[in-house]
């Protein structure tokens, strides 16, 4: 299936993929959160929040600054097939979009399919020790929705959820 095979795209050459704080495990609590934060948002795509889930991170090759692995990660997701027969040649280059930008981006209020993506990775950074901070945030922005989605991100970072489930969840959404 072409979810299985994305993954097999992005854990191939992923140096860091063993990693807790940027490896397959944070990959899932970003995937969980994103199909989280599209039940919330119609704004957001379930689609495109885990495929950026399963890329973003997939070219680190730093656990600390890495400024090159957002533009890494887009020239995977552009190469890929799977990712567009998943997703549409359309869907598939907003995934690319916020590969590449995810990490010097304030946030992507004016592009809400691109912002929901931001937002899946930045409620997760509680697994490193930092608060989420709304202001850079793009789509919950409420302060008691913020905070749920913040427990959400701990939940999901803490057990996250097997792939064949999270890629259930987006073939049912
Ligand atoms: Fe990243
Ligand atoms: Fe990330």
């Amino acid at each position: 299936m072409s979810w299985e095979r994305l993954l097999a795209e992005a854990r191939s050459g992923s140096k860091l993929k063993a990693s807790p704080d940027h490896g397959e495990r944070h990959w899932r609590a970003v995937a969980a959160t994103g199909l989280e934060l599209a039940r919330r948002d119609d704004r957001a795509d379930a689609g495109i929040c885990v495929a950026f889930a399963v890329l973003h991170d997939c070219r680190r090759v730093s656990e600390y600054r890495d400024p090159q692995h957002g533009p890494s990660a887009a020239r995977v997701a552009r190469a890929s097939a799977s990712l567009r027969a998943l997703l549409g040649e359309e869907r598939a280059g907003i995934v690319a979009t916020a590969c590449n930008d995810h990490e010097g981006t304030i946030h992507c209020r004016e592009w809400p399919l691109v912002g929901a993506c931001f937002d899946a990775d930045r409620f997760t950074l509680g697994r490193v020790g930092i608060d989420p901070d709304p202001r850079y945030f793009s789509l919950i922005l409420d302060d008691s929705a913020f905070s749920e989605m913040v427990r959400f991100a701990e939940g999901a970072s803490d057990a996250p959820p097997k792939w064949a489930d999270l890629f259930a969840q987006v073939a049912s959404g």
